[in-house]
């Protein structure tokens, strides 16, 4: 009871106040504010929510600011003409945005029936081949069949449904400054999960090979444009750990969901993305319709749940951890009072 009664305080107050204080105004700030006077930890625990947190909490929630369908379903919408084009198909979508947007701006694509938490699809992975193991690099698991090897029984690295069906449009953002589009700086370091990008996922490594060696004698998987090392031209950025692919692999829980693209955060652009007139230029790889799904661009300026957000699962791991250690503690209590209580009796 009293573990319930804790976890179900500390969930509260975890949702109430750090979590939306951290998201808009950032973890230093909720520093600066609480840590010189405990006293507000307390404080949120037995006041009801304010004004303001209650409307932070409201807006850490509906995120969603600006959405753009970029699919082409219908004949005359932008990009009509690549729904039925073969590879790399470019398209352009403008739109305006009619209010500033302050920064950091999260950019982030949202698939629309989209079924990424089917079991037989969420399986279709080798871990081991994910963290940089070489036997299982050219010798990848069961699961992933039928995109374990390719038509010349060559080993597919990375392995399985999941990564074949990897979102690759590649979009690019201008922005119309007096006449002439200027392009928007897109960040794409930093949108992944820390544990993923440094734990999870690794490259193969032996010696001192070069990745484009190791993945010598596998195939790129069959829906994909590019090699596998050759997904940037960065080299902590490439391979198994390219960020964009890290946010694919971590499968989505609901067929309509949004994933981290890019943050816009420097350049002209490092106050935010002013109001005004866009163009979104889109090479065309990724095609939803035949199977009824819708693509959108999503322009946010709060980041929930999407890409980068360790706090929350350091949260997570922190109450999960007290937890275990409060029902540790109540056990030992049990446990000698129960001896207690047979002794009096
Ligand atoms: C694309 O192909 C489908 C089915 O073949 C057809 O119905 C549709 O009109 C085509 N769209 C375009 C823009 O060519
Ligand atoms: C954006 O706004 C400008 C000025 O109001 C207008 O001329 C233009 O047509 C708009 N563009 C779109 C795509 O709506
Ligand atoms: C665009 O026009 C605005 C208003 O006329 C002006 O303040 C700004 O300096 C211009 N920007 C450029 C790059 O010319
Ligand atoms: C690294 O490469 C150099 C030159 O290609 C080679 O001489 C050296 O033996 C290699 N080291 C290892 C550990 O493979
Ligand atoms: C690697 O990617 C670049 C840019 O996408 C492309 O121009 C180049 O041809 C690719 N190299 C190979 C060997 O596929
Ligand atoms: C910012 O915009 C100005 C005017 O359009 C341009 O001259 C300058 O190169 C831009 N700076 C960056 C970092 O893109």
């Amino acid at each position: 009871m009293i573990l319930f009664a804790l976890a179900a305080a500390a969930w509260h107050w975890l949702l109430q106040d750090i979590v939306p204080v951290y998201q808009i105004k950032g973890i230093s700030k909720l520093f600066k504010l609480c840590l010189p006077k405990v006293q507000c930890f307390c404080d949120s625990l037995t006041s009801p929510p304010s004004e303001r947190q209650f409307n932070a909490l409201l807006m850490s929630v509906a995120s969603l600011l600006a959405n753009y369908d970029y699919t082409g379903a219908q004949p005359g919408e932008p990009c009509n003409n690549c729904v039925n084009a073969s590879d790399r198909c470019l398209c352009d979508f403008t739109f305006n945005i009619t209010e500033f947007f302050p920064a950091p701006v999260f950019m982030y694509y949202e698939l629309s029936d989209f079924y990424q938490n089917h079991y037989r699809y969420m399986i279709s992975r080798d871990e081991n081949q994910l963290s940089g193991d070489l036997d299982s690099l050219k010798n990848p698991a069961n699961e992933c069949a039928p995109y374990r090897v390719d038509s010349g029984q060559k080993p597919i690295a990375p392995c399985g449904a999941v990564a074949n069906s990897m979102f690759n449009d590649v979009l690019t953002l201008f922005y119309n400054e007096n006449g002439t589009f200027v392009e928007v700086p897109l960040n794409g370091k930093g949108i992944s999960w820390w544990t993923d990008y440094n734990i999870k996922f690794r490259n193969p490594e032996n010696g001192n090979q070069s990745l484009t060696d190791l993945f010598k004698g596998t195939s790129k998987p069959q829906n994909w444009l590019t090699e596998v090392w050759n997904l940037s031209s960065d080299p902590f950025n490439t391979g198994f750990i390219n960020e964009d692919f890290l946010v694919w692999m971590r499968s989505a829980a609901l067929p309509t969901f949004r994933k981290l693209y890019r943050r816009i955060e420097s350049g002209n652009f490092t106050d935010g993305l002013r109001a005004g007139e866009y163009q979104l230029r889109i090479q065309y790889n990724f095609h939803v319709l035949s199977f009824n799904g819708r693509k959108k661009i999503v322009f946010s300026t709060v980041s929930w749940m999407g890409g980068k957000n360790p706090f929350l699962g350091i949260a997570y791991l922190v109450f999960g951890s007290l937890c275990t250690v409060f029902a540790i503690i109540m056990l030992i209590v049990f446990l000698k009072y129960q001896g207690k209580m047979d002794e009096d009796i």
